[in-house]
Formats: structure tokens, C-alpha cells, sequence
């Protein structure tokens, strides 16, 4: 076992050692870390609905109803009433005929991946695509070919090269999750009806927060009945947990029958799926939520460019702040929680080798009180360090 030990050493010595970090309060702009107060900026939570009133009640009240656990897969004993209910939403939410809610946002790659490809097939994946993605192509056995990030011309030239396949995949991130950049979605679907290809879509950061109605990416771009496999989760804007897919009444009976991770697991329980049933219902009728957030974001990302840090353009509430090397991003990390934020570092094998970096994410429930003063801690973390 001598290995554990020389690969954990190889890990800390490379700055690639990780730790995990205590919640101590709720996941809200003001909380507990690490018995420390301070302000809240890597979490998913956008739209602060962890903590939402109506929300939280929905999920106290699914416990009275339906007590804990779902007691079994949903092919079996799991199947509840609010499972059904919530895929209704989902369906109204994405303007889908149908689907299908899995256990994590993970798991829904995994499964519809490995459910839609083999080893006859070709998948043709962005580079910067989320694990999920990466392990669902690793599993399927599919001959898996990564294009440069969101470079639609060399994905063009991979699909001229790809027509014997049996079957072609393209799959991307819509919101890529470390960077808050947007997949160039109109073309991919140009090049998807053209070689007859299918494309998968992981609107993971975009659920509840892109588009007129928060319905994600192809809500932001009017490609809605344009993409066929659009995944989604639960846990991130929507405050809960779980993922889904939305598509077409064959694909979701299909996924029914052959995914995997949806087949062999017990499904979630009713607080979990209460919660998200309400969180739907919140974002439809409270948009003033996601206004706040797109204030926020717009307000943070000029502020940190305006201070010197390098960052992207693109128009997300997720704001990557490039340090470069791993080390001093830690460092980064280190300063900014001193100085009471809270915002996490991350380092290969998350991104790739050169371009660590801390992930800001903004919440519709920062004060522009918090903005200000996650601004001057970067500001004077990133003087320290020469950062800026
Ligand atoms: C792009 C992307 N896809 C999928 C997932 C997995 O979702 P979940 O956390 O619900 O399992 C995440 C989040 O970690 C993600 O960022």
C-alpha cells in the first residue's frame, strides 16, 4: 500500500492536494466556514433558493406527507406521485414532450450517455466538458474524439471524417462550469441536423438562470425543440438535488428502459423532489430573482476586470478569476478567506495545467454591500501576491 502514500506526497508537493472545506451555516451570502464567518462566493446556489422560504416548507411538509426515503428504484417501489409531478414540470419548464428525473445531474450524464452510445459509435466532445461527460464517454465504450473548445470548424472536420459510424454524438456543456462561457449552441445545431448527428446538451449552470424564462440554454439562444438530449440538474439554481433529461416521448422511454444509473438506484426522496417542485414554481414566479442575479454578476465581473484581474467576457453568474499556477492559487484562496470570502481554488486535473484559477460565482442574494467587499479582498489578496 506504499503507493497511497507516494501519490498523496506526489499530490501535495504539486499543489494538487485537496482538502475539504466545513460548511458550519447554511449556504447562503453570509455563512460559516471552517468555524470562520464570512461571505459565500463559489456556490452553485445562483438564485439563493437553499434557503428559499417556500421552498424549504415544501420540502418540511413532503417529510409529513411521504416521510424520509423513497424506499426503492423508481422501477420498483420509488415511483412517487411527486417524481411523476415533477417530470410534468420539467417538461413545461423545457417545452419538451417528456422527461426524466435521475438522482444527480452525474448521473443523468452518465446514464443517457451510456445509454445512447457503444462501441459501434462516435462521440465528438468539447474539451472543457464536465466529468459527467468524460466518464459517461469513458463508460460507453464509444470511440470518444475531444474537439478544441468550442471550435465548431475542426467539429466539422471530425464529423466529415466520422460518417461510418454506426451513430454521432455531439456533446457539450451549454454554461462550461469552471470558465461560465457559453457552447456556441446555434452552430451545433446546424452541424447536428446536417451529419445527422444527435447532440447532447448539459445545461447543468444553466437551469434557472439562462434564458427569458431561466429555462436555460436553448431558452437563451430560441433553439427550444432544437437540441435533442437536453440534461439538466437540480442542484444547483433550483437548490436541490438530482438531475434530469428533457426530449423527446422515445428518448425518455428508452433512457426508462436502458440508463443504468436510473435503473439500479434508489430513487430520491420526496424532500428532495418537493423542494425542487417549488423551486420551478419560484423561478416562473418570482423573476425579480434572476434580475438580481444578472445585476450581480454584470457588477462583480466589471469590478474584478477594473481591479486587473483576468477574467472572460462572457455573460454568466460564473466569473473565473486566471491566476495560472496552482500553488498561487491556493495561496489566492488562502488570503481571500482570511480576509473573509470565501471563494474556492481550482487546479488540474478540474482545468487544465496552466490555467488554475478561482472560481467566482455570484448569488441573486448578495447585497451590494457583499459585492463591495469581495471586491476590496481581491483587490488587496491580489496586491499581496502580485497577482495585480
Ligand atoms: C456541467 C456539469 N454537469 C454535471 C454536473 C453534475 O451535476 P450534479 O452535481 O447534480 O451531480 C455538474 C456539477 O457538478 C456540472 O458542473
Amino acid at each position: 500500500m506504499k503507493f497511497l502514500e507516494r501519490e498523496l506526497a506526489y499530490l501535495q508537493e504539486n499543489h494538487l492536494y485537496r482538502r475539504l472545506n466545513r460548511m458550519d451555516d447554511a449556504q447562503a451570502a453570509r455563512t460559516v466556514v471552517n468555524g470562520k464567518e464570512c461571505l459565500l462566493f463559489s456556490s452553485n446556489n445562483y438564485l439563493g433558493l437553499t434557503e428559499h422560504l417556500e421552498v424549504k416548507k415544501a420540502a418540511r411538509e413532503a417529510v409529513t406527507r411521504w416521510g424520509t426515503g423513497a424506499g426503492g428504484s423508481r422501477l420498483t417501489t420509488g415511483n412517487l406521485q411527486l417524481h411523476e409531478e415533477l417530470e410534468k414540470t420539467i417538461v413545461r419548464f423545457k417545452k419538451t414532450a417528456a422527461a426524466i428525473v435521475f438522482n444527480s445531474g452525474y448521473m443523468a450524464n452518465l446514464g443517457a450517455i451510456t445509454a445512447l452510445a457503444g462501441k459501434d459509435d462516435v462521440i465528438l466532445s468539447d474539451e472543457l466538458n464536465h466529468a459527467s461527460i468524460i466518464d459517461g464517454c469513458r463508460i460507453s465504450r464509444a470511440k470518444t474524439t475531444i474537439y478544441p473548445h468550442r471550435d465548431t470548424q475542426t467539429l466539422e472536420k471530425l464529423l466529415r471524417q466520422t460518417q461510418g459510424y454506426r451513430r454521432r454524438l455531439i456533446v457539450t456543456d451549454g454554461v462550461f462550469s469552471m470558465d461560465g462561457d457559453l457552447a456556441p449552441l446555434p452552430r451545433l445545431v446546424e452541424l447536428a441536423e446536417k451529419h445527422r448527428s444527435l447532440l447532447i446538451v448539459d445545461d447543468a449552470h444553466a437551469t434557472g438562470v439562462l434564458g427569458r424564462r431561466g429555462a436555460g440554454t436553448a431558452d437563451h439562444f430560441n433553439l427550444e425543440g432544437k437540441i435533442h438530449v437536453q440534461m439538466g440538474t437540480l442542484s444547483k439554481a433550483l437548490g436541490s438535488a438530482g438531475g434530469y433529461i428533457a426530449g423527446s416521448r422515445a428518448l425518455i422511454d428508452y433512457l426508462r428502459n436502458k440508463a443504468r444509473s436510473f435503473i439500479y438506484s434508489t430513487a430520491l426522496p420526496p424532500a428532495v423532489i418537493a423542494a425542487a417542485l417549488t423551486a420551478f414554481r419560484v423561478i416562473e414566479q418570482e423573476p425579480q430573482i434572476r434580475e438580481n442575479l444578472w445585476v450581480n454578476a454584470r457588477y462583480l465581473r466589471s469590478g474584478l476586470k477594473q481591479t486587473g484581474f483576468v477574467t472572460l467576457d462572457e455573460e454568466t453568474p460564473i466569473i473565473p478569476v486566471f491566476i495560472g499556477d496552482a500553488g498561487k492559487t491556493m495561496q489566492m484562496a488562502e488570503k481571500l478567506f482570511a480576509l473573509g470570502v470565501f471563494a474556492t481554488g481550482i487546479r488540474p486535473p478540474t482545468v487544465p495545467p496552466g490555467t488554475s484559477r478561482i472560481r467566482v460565482t455570484v448569488m441573486a442574494t448578495h447585497t451590494r454591500e457583499h459585492l463591495d467587499s469581495a471586491l476590496s479582498a481581491f483587490q488587496q489578496a491580489g496586491q499581496e501576491l502580485g497577482i495585480i
